[in-house]
């Protein structure tokens, strides 16, 4: 014992280590305050498996356990997997594989995996998948990172493996002549990984580094367990903040007494509402002018959900910061509160946002903020000339985003004098210019670092931590940390909007001409995204079908429950969902096969999207038509590869057996970046030796755009992607980009990349013409980082390195290119999937889905599969199982990530992902999205599959055995 501190001798990665601890520490702390930031904090509950170590060679959260336990045992980081400067097989493997898109969960999947191999070095999938069980990816839907766990197994067996490559066939032009390799086709229920499929059509032209499966430029270091994330960096001083929260759904704020906290030794500082100034802002990370209302303040004197900011602290410790949490004492006037959407609406409502110091909310006393009413054509008289009108109502749940890496930020005054935030966003140039004001500070002053993002999928593009953790280094002048709790994250972050949709369809022959959405969204206790989500939904709904005809009326709402934000899918998924089960019902009442229906009705390449101009986000829009398509191609090659018809044909005479399989459809679409809104930008620089910088504001998430823009970049300068040194983003010295949002990244970023890369390479034209004598450059081509003369003569990218900077007509070789555009050409996709429901449990088991996709040129097949997979998981929880639930009182109930089931990896059914590759004309290359279209189908496709199992039509998500079991008796099954 030393000032109450244990003894503690364990050896950790090999090396032995004798030290006294605090035995109340946890191993997860213990490691991380040794700098072993390989070891992640995910929820600190036991339930995520991101703090997973190896102990005595054998996984332990060490969240869970003391640092006290490991005396006498033998630690295994990440850090020590690596040997003699070689990467483990696994390491290798996941980094090779594609495994790897965040990054968060991949070191302890990485130890589990070694675990399991050391153990059993040739593991069946189903061994590996149940292995994985205990840890949580949120990105990848577990494809690629079974297929490393495999690929680690023949490495360490002395089997050879080649490089990891893509499927890639032509596309016949006579669709009915499409061939599948065997395993796509996943007879006999085949359950293997499969690489992702890419057909091209004969026209498209070939490319050198695009379309190829190009290993992420960030791989090695999340393979090896690098600091690159927030949370990995500690400045000397730093100090640990906590956030108190509201434990009432509505109260105002009495009185506050933070004495005892202050007085207590260690604690910096304690901030309430009566500390800082009431500056009105909208959280939402979006363009300038963000939509009105601004109708949060940094801390309030009153609260509207369980979880909303109360006071902050900054202590020493964090359990300083806990103690003094407790130590202030609050006293609240509890109001009513209003939990559901339609009670928030009726008359003699809580009113929420009572405060009159905020403007811009349409009928405050009835908590409705925004309400849009768009039209085009005439939809009564189309309903009332239409032979037959379809309606269903449809609801959507408040999904979480639960990305696996807490929103954490460490704000700092650097020498300069200037607050320095590095935080886990999407959007770090609108946290700085949405920030600056909050804290007092000019713009300029700020610099906004956004390191390795641990997953985001929206839940990122909002201001949550920043202005508190910046109030408090102006309070204390040192560094501060602030991190959310997992149930912070639950009830204090941000989730889907959930909706009550109502679709009427009017149906002449069988054509659709008229459709209607009501829509009613809630944003819970601020408005954020609640008007843009909205309209987008609006926006990409109406147009899947376009009809002349089309009507879009919407009202946004309060309640007090926490707010809703962006979340991957933008309210489009949601519509989607209701849109297409409507299709597909009305295509059974008419007798109309649903294919045929639904492709007889959907818009079609050069169509006008009559809504575009109507519905921007947020303002009006631009006129838009369809520039590309594969719609046909991606439903004839699904219903090939899933044999739809014929499984419906058999299903149709399962009778009333207790389980049933059916399949089901969807199509859908999505956008590319905000029409006339979303602008990128990337500087591309030339380095002595002839490799480049590459900086971008753009801001990966783990989707592996840093690698996808590099392989832009790596296409117009004919220089491979290990050329360029890619950074994102810093907004002192990387160009502006509105983030990662809007599914702008490829299509908007990647404009800006080809434009800058296209500059430089004029630029190094125009010197190698200077070197070789020249007067032009039209005659010079380039190959392989050299310039060739048509005699023959060249000059490496390295010598005109070496010249332009130190020899001859001296100057910096580099260019920043700008993008925007004022189309947001749709991706398109068809979704399948295939199940099998227990009638007398309600248990839908989803045995496949199978997304077939259009996001235009496939920039990468790996890192694009690895969205559809993920997405296709996301969306699986969705309609499920994944749900926010309250009590009356506005309190969550299943706040912690063991009570909100995400899908692991044995339980993930088979999930494939073919592309058909278009060309669009607006698009780098011909690329359009990818990431939230992936989102969009499962739902509908999936509701389908019911239908087709069980004769029963569910309208309302998720999916629970409970609700399909209600249906299935309502239905008399
Ligand atoms: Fe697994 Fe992101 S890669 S959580």
């Amino acid at each position: 014992m030393a000032n109450g501190n244990e003894n503690l001798k364990f050896i950790l990665n090999g090396v032995e280590m004798q030290t006294y601890v605090d035995p109340s520490v946890s191993l997860l702390d213990y490691l991380r305050r040794l700098h072993l930031f390989g070891v992640k904090n995910g929820c600190r509950e036991g339930d995520c498996g991101m703090c997973t170590v190896l102990v005595d060679g054998k996984p332990v959260r060490s969240c869970m356990v003391k640092a006290v336990s490991v005396h006498g045992h033998e630690v295994i980081t990440v850090e020590g997997l690596q040997q003699n400067g070689k990467m483990h097989p696994v390491q290798q493997a996941f980094y090779e594989t594609g495994a790897i898109q965040c990054g968060f969960c991949t070191p302890a999947q990485m130890l589990t995996a070694k675990a399991l191999l050391d153990e059993n070095s040739k593991p069946t999938e189903d061994e590996i998948r149940d292995a994985l069980n205990g840890v949580l990816c949120r990105c990848t839907g577990y494809v690629r990172i079974v297929d490393a766990v495999k690929r680690a197994s023949a490495m360490i067996n002395g089997e050879s493996v080649g490089p990891v490559e893509v499927l890639q066939k032509t596309l016949p032009e006579d669709l009915d002549a499409v061939e599948l390799p065997a395993p796509y086709y996943r007879k006999d229920d085949f359950r293997g990984v499969l690489p992702p499929l890419v057909f091209t059509p004969a026209s498209m032209s070939e490319t050198q580094f695009i379309g190829k499966a190009q290993k992420k430029v960030d791989g090695v270091k999340l393979a090896q367990g690098k600091p690159a994330f927030a949370d990995d960096f500690r400045p000397d001083g730093m100090l640990f903040a906590a956030l108190l929260t509201s434990p009432h759904a509505h109260a105002r704020v009495k009185k506050i007494d933070a004495s005892k906290a202050r007085a207590l030794p260690g604690v910096h500082a304690v901030l309430t509402y009566e500390d800082l100034p009431r500056v009105h802002y909208a959280s939402g990370g979006q363009s300038y002018p963000q939509p009105l209302p601004y109708d949060q303040v940094s801390l309030d004197n009153k609260v509207r959900h369980v979880g909303d900011r109360v006071a902050v602290v900054a202590a020493e410790t964090p359990e300083l910061a806990q103690k003094a949490l407790r130590m202030i004492a609050v006293e609240y006037e509890v109001l009513p509160a209003a939990v559901d959407m339609l009670d928030a609406m009726k008359e003699g409502t809580p009113v929420i946002h009572d405060e009159e110091d905020v403007e811009g909310i349409y009928d405050a006393k009835h908590n409705v903020i925004y309400h849009i009413d768009e039209e085009v054509g005439d939809t009564q008289k189309a309903f009332a000339e239409a032979d037959h009108v379809f309606e269903g109502e449809y609801r959507t749940p408040k999904q979480h985003h639960g990305q696996m890496e807490p929103h954490v930020c460490i704000s700092y005054w650097d020498e300069d004098n200037r607050m320095v935030l590095r935080t886990s966003t999407q959007v770090p140039f609108h946290v700085r210019r949405i920030v600056a004001p909050l804290v007092g500070l000019a713009v300029k002053d700020i610099r906004v670092i956004k390191p390795r993002i641990g997953g985001g999928f929206g839940g990122k593009q909002e201001i949550l931590l920043e202005d508190l953790c910046a109030h408090l280094t102006k309070a204390t002048g040192r560094p501060v940390r602030l991190e959310y709790t997992r149930r912070q994250e639950f009830i204090s972050a941000r989730s889907r909007h959930p909706q009550i949709i109502k679709f009427k369809i009017g149906v002449k022959g069988d054509t659709v001409t008229a459709v209607e959405l009501r829509l009613i969204g809630d944003t819970g206790a601020y408005a954020s995204h609640g008007l843009t989500v909205q309209m987008v939904a609006g926006l990409k709904s109406l147009t899947l079908y376009n009809a002349p005809n089309s009507h879009f009326l919407c009202d946004v709402v309060y309640t007090n429950t926490p707010p809703a934000g962006a979340y991957r899918g933008y309210g489009t998924m949601q519509c989607l969902f209701a849109l297409e089960t409507l299709m597909e019902e009305a295509a059974e009442k008419l007798g109309i096969d649903v294919v045929e229906f639904k492709r007889k009705n959907w818009i079609k390449l050069g169509d006008p999207m009559h809504l575009a101009e109507k519905l921007g986000e947020g303002r009006a829009g631009y006129a838009q038509t369809l520039t590309s398509t594969a719609m046909e191609e991606a439903v004839r090659i699904g219903l090939k590869a899933t044999d739809f018809y014929a499984k419906r044909e058999a299903y149709r005479k399962q009778g009333d057996s207790r389980k049933r399989k059916g399949i089901g459809m969807a199509v859908v679409i999505h956008g590319s970046g905000i029409a006339g809104l979303d602008m990128g930008a990337a500087t591309i620089k030339m380095n002595d030796d002839g490799s480049f910088n590459l900086l971008m504001g753009a801001t990966d998430l783990g989707t592996g755009s840093d690698t996808i823009l590099a392989q832009i970049a790596a296409e117009v300068l004919h220089c491979p992607v290990e050329d360029f040194i890619v950074y994102s983003s810093d907004t002192d010295f990387t160009p502006f980009d509105v983030g990662a949002y809007a599914s702008s990244t490829t299509y908007i970023s990647g404009g800006a990349v080809r434009n800058a890369a296209e500059m430089v390479r004029k630029q190094i034209l125009e010197h190698a013409a200077d070197m070789l004598g020249l007067e032009s450059i039209d005659t010079l081509e380039i190959r392989d980082r050299e310039v060739f003369a048509p005699d023959g003569t060249s000059v490496t990218y390295e010598e005109i390195g070496l010249s332009s900077l130190h020899q001859q007509n001296q100057h910096q070789i580099m260019a920043t290119g700008s993008h925007i555009s004022y189309e947001s050409p749709p991706p398109t996709a068809a979704q399948f999937v295939e199940v099998e429901v227990d009638t007398e449990t309600g248990e839908v088991n989803v045995e496949r889905m199978l997304m077939v996709v259009d996001c235009g040129r496939v920039i990468n097949p790996i890192t694009a599969g690895g969205q559809v997979e993920g997405g296709m998981q996301q969306a699986l929880g969705f309609v499920r199982s994944e749900d926010t639930v309250f009590d009356e009182k506005g309190v969550m109930v299943n706040a912690r990530l063991a009570d909100y089931h995400a899908y692991k990896a044995a339980e993930m059914p088979m999930t494939d992902v073919i592309f058909v590759q278009t060309d669009d004309p607006s698009g780098p290359y011909g690329a359009k999205s990818v990431s939230e279209l992936a989102i969009d189908g499962v739902a509908p496709a999936l509701v389908s599959a019911v239908h087709d199992a069980t004769g029963v039509w569910m309208r309302e998500l998720p999916l629970t055995p409970e609700k399909v079991w209600k249906a299935l008796k309502r239905n008399g099954n």
